[in-house]
């Protein structure tokens, strides 16, 4: 297991390079990275103001499958789930940023990324989310997958690790590659169909940001839609 850290862009001073060129030969090399502090402490600040001002209510129980296949089921996961968009300032600059990585992605990687979508996930005390995998090859489109932490002064005591497995590790028992505390501010940006991962048991609430760079799928014109 070892910690793969690039540059934090908001860091690099003038003589710095680019801030996307590590983060993606960590990705071209290892397929995920580790990012210890990638945006601005104020908003990262103006983020959690706005997840904890929405009302629970409004948050959904996350399901697993998409669209048709959707259903809830407590024993994989148990986290709910605020889906984003450019209404609030602190959004808008966050997507911005996220806009920003996409095009540095695909100078360099030709992923292709076509756009992002994105939610605030809140893990009660008691929840995890299981082994699992964000995409299945070639029946998603789901390229790259990214978790923003947000839970503020988070302790080992309060668990909620993200554990990254091998790939092709999905069926079988394997030694995580990867555990990622969900620190504030960190973020954690890996290939959607290579790595299967877990969040571990949370015992104090836990606040993140899910979002996954997506590329076009769609055939003829079939709308390929979000979600
Ligand atoms: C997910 C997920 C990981 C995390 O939402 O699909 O795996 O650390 N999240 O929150
Ligand atoms: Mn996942």
């Amino acid at each position: 297991m070892h910690n793969t850290a690039a540059t934090p862009p908001d860091q690099h001073g003038p003589h710095g390079g680019d801030p996307f060129d590590p983060i993606a030969a960590a990705l071209r090399e290892h397929g995920y990275v580790v990012l210890p502090a990638p945006l601005p402490p104020s908003l990262l600040g103006a983020l959690l103001r706005h997840f904890r001002s929405i009302d629970p209510g409004q948050f959904k129980r996350a399901g697993i499958g998409r669209e048709d296949e959707h259903q809830l089921n407590r024993f994989v996961r148990g986290d709910e789930i605020f889906w984003l968009d450019r209404g609030n300032p602190a959004v808008q600059a966050y997507l911005s940023w996220m806009e920003e990585l996409r095009l540095g992605l695909n100078r360099r990687l030709f992923l292709g990324l076509f756009d992002y979508e994105c939610h605030y996930a809140y893990y009660d005390r008691g929840t995890f989310y299981k082994k699992h995998l964000d995409a299945f090859k070639g029946n998603t489109n789901r390229m790259v997958s990214t978790v923003l932490y947000l839970t503020p002064n988070w302790q080992p005591r309060d668990g909620g690790e993200l554990l990254v497995y091998p790939p092709d590790s999905m069926a079988v028992a394997a030694e995580p590659l990867l555990k990622v505390a969900p620190r504030f501010g960190q973020m954690v940006i890996f290939l959607s169909e290579e790595f299967p991962h877990e969040v571990l048991t949370v015992n104090r609430p836990r606040y993140s940001v899910t979002g996954w760079f997506r590329v076009n799928n769609s055939l003829g014109d079939a709308i390929d839609p979000a979600r």
